[in-house]
């Protein structure tokens, strides 16, 4: 059994079909770097007009074999350099031995299948909108390591090709034969192979741009003045983008700087070696475990109740037209389902659409949609002040004023009209379900769908289980979460959920350190630093201290004084109070935020006087420590508590929910980088310097005990 089969055609041209054996998709890993070695070996003794290399599965090539990566640790680095340098030889020996080459490209050849691609002399692809192209190692920690940068950059020249590399993103068939990456296309799958074979036929021998005399690399070489005065500043936008946390996109950029200013086959090595780097370091273990292993079982409902089949919501009923009501109706009617979008009055619930109407005339200004798309989307959003318009809606989630006798109130309302098996979602943010629940005749089909605002742009929901909640309700919700794009976590009917409470301990720690005498802008870099996208102290501001401290107080009044005893957080919140300052929304908190638009929001140096500020540098890794810390440890407490069921759904939720930082792989993917036994140590140190809020739970002590990981 070989990946590769080759078949000779009636024009004299040789067939690779790319067939890994038992499996759904093509791809790179060390048997198919064997195969292809000996292919190219039996090619060498063959006479043929010509090479296509074509996919027997649905897509043409899918990439690195990712579960090989993920287990790569430094003892395997030379086996892989070696895997990369056959790879690399076959399609070097390809693109040298005379004879045209085309990739006949049926389906998505993304990573290692448009590496593949890439080294073929002639490239056609199905005119279809499935077939995605390009080079998104970088998100997964990684970069193109089967010659995708060295031919990319020879290609595109290094300034077109930086960011299509660093920053990942995939591309359609237009866009690739825009940028001279794609041949031609064709509109049929059946064309494909006759195309590729009318061009074989009009050429008697075929080279690379690379391999011709007198080329040149497309917009010069980096010693060239024109790109000599530009390329000084790009590893300092990068470091900017990566705060040092993500070595890929670095390691992309000197691959592609260096390889250009040597020969192909010593820029091929210098690639191997950048790849082989990064394959055997922490982040892209990090960055593959979470958003390529976690997140394709989350989206492929692994959470979910297996017994209960998946379902399609055709329409949503969303109660309360204000901003998180307006969101997911915008959310809803882009991904294709119909909406009825009700407010206590008709003016109301359009002014909750209109916010779709704000949202997709910005997307047809930047050319993303059309006027028909939107006015599709639009069309699918009827808005009422009559309940009774809710009766044929399959789901009903509930977005009213965060009060419990008027959601009482609205459930019980919308209940009547709907049918036995529709279901009701409250996107309470606070409140437990469990008691939201019991004003509903049919608990079992009440359940939590907690959105995230703004909820057009935040991807996270999470889902909660009250008490009564039946299996067939968690599932539909479920399917109805990943039915708009979304992605859905499973969490326990408990205090703040999962995110918001993990939340809390973000701001409260950036508060006990300011209220230890620490710089604010030394707290706001050090978070900044560790890759979270806003400072502790800012995103306090953005949800506003009243509101904060409006949390803290029911907390303490649900759970009592001495579960919640973090006193530098009321000192620091009383401060500010006092000094009138409350918020963005206030105009003024521990930032300044000028009237005009134009001036960027600032720290204010009041706070100087209001707190005692050191004088003294802070050390920046512990300040960075104790934002990563504190997050992960109230985690680990989550999944001790049972509100948390996995690993996955942590990991994911921190990041999307709550900024964690990406190169962390999430809070329990922190846990386990760090190591079971150190994160424990340097807990109870931290738990001894600062207080009981850093003591590890039993849970991780004993998993450290056992030697074992999340
Ligand atoms: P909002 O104040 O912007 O909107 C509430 C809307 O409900 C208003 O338009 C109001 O007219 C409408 N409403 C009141 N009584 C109604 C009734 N009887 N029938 C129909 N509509 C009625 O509030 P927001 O921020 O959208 O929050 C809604 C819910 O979502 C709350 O439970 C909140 O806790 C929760 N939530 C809020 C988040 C946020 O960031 N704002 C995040 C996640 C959840």
């Amino acid at each position: 059994m070989t990946a590769i089969v080759i078949e000779r055609d009636e024009h004299n041209i040789l067939h690779l079909i790319l067939d890994k054996p038992d499996s759904t998709t093509n791809l790179m890993d060390t048997a198919f770097a064997d195969d292809f070695a000996a292919t190219v070996k039996q090619l060498q003794e063959e006479d043929y007009n010509g090479i296509i290399i074509r996919s027997a599965k649905p897509t043409f090539f899918a990439g690195g074999d990712l579960k090989q990566l993920s287990q790569t640790q430094p003892e395997d680095a030379d086996a892989l350099f070696n895997m990369l340098s056959s790879i690399k030889a076959s399609m070097r020996w390809l693109e040298t031995q005379g004879k045209p080459v085309v990739a006949c490209i049926n389906g998505a050849a993304l990573g290692g299948g448009w590496e593949m691609a890439l080294c073929c002399h002639y490239r056609i692809a199905v005119n279809q909108p499935t077939t995605q192209l390009g080079l998104p190692e970088v998100t997964l920690g990684l970069l193109p390591g089967a010659g995708g940068t060295v031919r990319s950059v020879r290609l595109l020249g290094l300034e077109v090709a930086l960011p299509l590399l660093t920053e990942g993103k995939l591309f359609k068939v237009e866009k690739a034969l825009q940028l001279g990456l794609l041949h031609a296309t064709v509109e049929e799958q059946a064309d494909l192979v006759p195309a590729a074979v009318q061009w074989i036929q009009q050429q008697k021998e075929a080279r690379q741009p690379w391999d011709q005399k007198g080329y040149r690399l497309p917009g010069g070489t980096p010693s060239q003045p024109k790109l000599a005065q530009k390329l000084p500043i790009v590893p300092a936008i990068l470091k900017e983008k990566t705060r040092g946390a993500l070595p890929a996109p670095e390691a992309i950029l000197s691959t592609m700087v260096e390889g250009a200013q040597v020969d192909f086959d010593t820029a091929c090595r210098i690639e191997s070696r950048y790849f082989v780097q990064l394959a055997c370091g922490q982040i892209a273990k990090n960055l593959i475990n979470t958003f390529w292993f976690q997140l394709n079982e989350i989206k492929a409902g692994v959470g979910r109740p297996q017994n209960v089949p998946t379902q399609k919501i055709v329409k949503v009923g969303i109660l309360g037209a204000g901003m998180m009501g307006a969101g997911i109706a915008y959310s809803a009617a882009s991904a294709g389902v119909s909406v009825v979008l009700k407010d206590r009055s008709q003016e109301l619930a359009e002014k909750g659409k209109d916010y779709s109407r704000k949202l997709l005339a910005k997307r047809l200004a930047k050319g993303r949609s059309t006027d028909v798309k939107n006015e599709t989307i639009l069309n699918r959003i009827q808005t009422t002040d009559n309940t009774q318009d809710l009766a044929d809606c399959d789901l009903v989630i509930e977005a009213v004023f965060e009060d419990r006798e008027l959601k009482a109130k609205v459930t019980r309302e919308t209940e009547a009209v709907l049918t036995a098996d529709a279901i009701i979602a409250s996107n309470t943010s606070t409140l437990p379900i469990t008691g939201l629940a019991t004003a509903s005749e049919r608990q079992e089909n009440f359940i939590g769908l907690h959105f995230f605002s703004p909820v057009d742009k935040m991807p996270l929901v999470e889902i909660i289980c009250g008490e009564r909640t039946s299996e067939a309700t968690l599932a539909k919700a479920y399917d109805f979460v990943l039915q708009i794009r979304k992605t859905p976590i499973i969490v326990k009917d408990a205090r703040g959920f999962y995110t918001s409470r993990v939340f809390g301990t973000f701001t409260n720690e950036g508060m006990a350190m300011l209220e230890e005498g620490i710089h604010p802008a030394s707290i706001e870099n050090a978070a900044w630093l560790a890759g979270f996208p806003v400072g502790p102290l800012a995103v306090s501001d953005e949800v506003s201290l009243t509101l904060l401290e409006k949390v803290r107080n029911q907390t303490r009044l649900d759970l009592g004084q001495d579960k919640v005893a973090d006193i530098a957080t009321d000192r620091v919140v009383t401060t500010m109070k006092n000094a009138d300052r409350h918020g963005r929304a206030h105009g003024k908190g521990f930032y300044d935020y000028p009237q005009e638009p134009e001036q960027r929001k600032a720290l204010s140096p009041d706070l100087a006087e209001l707190f005692e500020l050191e004088s003294n540098v802070s050390n920046v890794h512990d300040l960075k420590d104790r934002l990563l810390y504190i997050m992960a440890l109230e985690t680990a407490r989550s999944v001790e508590e049972g509100v948390l069921k996995n690993a996955r759904d942590a990991n994911i939720g921190s990041i999307f929910g709550l900024g964690y930082p990406a190169w962390t792989g999430g809070t329990l993917q922190f846990i386990n980088q760090v190591g079971l036994k150190q994160f424990v140590t340097r807990s109870q140190a931290l738990a001894e310097q600062l207080g009981e809020r850093f003591s590890p739970p039993q849970l991780l002590i004993d998993m450290a005990a056992n030697e074992q990981t999340f």
